[in-house]
């Protein structure tokens, strides 16, 4: 039985009400928390930093896992170390040097993800699958949630799902941006072991309820 994990995107919540929102989570059947740092120079967006994810950690139970949309990551590695994160994905794009910040990561005791943008082939990974604990695909263009999910993915996660076994690697693949009820199967079929998901869960009537049907939809 494949169990997925999910991932809501702290993205999505209600910034006046976090701490009850971090609560849904704790109490839900969600698996881990999806936190999105963007700067406003890798994306055209800026989200939250540091202090915010201090909050957050404080009261989050399950694993922390951050999605680095900046430039230069390389920078605040031990500062998200620090801040609680148990998993670091930085971007393919903005790595000159992506074996060198991957061990980093791991010199830092957390697990080292690489994210793709859309535009981004995942032969690119080649060289360095191996050495990734986690490829999260991107879904939609980074830098907002509740955008609508681009088709091409299921192909990508089959190409890179091929990749790993060729290489013998033990990465699993997330999938972040614009997952719903509607696709969440196929993208599990496909290959997929983590789905992120903000406006669905967040913006649901119930999101308790929503994850607990996510979790079904993808129990294969
Ligand atoms: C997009 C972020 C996503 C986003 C997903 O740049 O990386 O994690 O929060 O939100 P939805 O599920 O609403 O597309
Ligand atoms: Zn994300």
């Amino acid at each position: 039985m494949k169990n997925t994990i999910i991932a809501p995107s702290v993205l999505a919540a209600d910034f006046a009400n976090l701490q009850r929102d971090i609560e849904i989570i704790n109490a839900s059947e969600a698996d881990w928390f999806h936190i999105d740092i963007m700067d406003g120079v890798f994306v055209p967006n800026i989200s939250f930093g540091m202090p915010v994810l201090e909050a957050i950690s404080k009261h989050a139970k399950k694993t922390i896992d951050v999605h680095l949309m900046i430039v230069d990551p390389d920078r605040y590695i031990k500062t998200f170390a620090g801040l609680g994160a148990n998993i670091l994905t930085v971007h393919y794009e903005a790595c000159p040097h992506l074996h060198r910040t991957l061990q980093a990561i791991k010199a830092e005791g957390m697990k080292a993800g690489v994210a793709l943008n859309p535009h981004t082939n995942v032969a690119l990974l080649e060289d360095t699958i191996k050495d990734i604990d986690m490829v999260c695909l991107m879904s939609v263009n980074p830098g907002f949630g509740g955008q609508s999910f681009i088709e091409n993915t299921y192909s990508k996660i089959e190409k890179l799902k091929e990749l790993i076994i060729r290489k013998n690697a033990s990465t699993i693949i997330e999938i972040d941006g614009g997952v719903t009820d509607k696709n969440a199967k196929r993208l599990v079929q496909a290959g997929a072991d983590v789905l992120v998901a903000g406006n669905f869960v967040f913006k649901a009537d119930n999101p308790m309820q929503t994850i607990v049907d996510l979790k079904k939809i993808t129990t294969l």
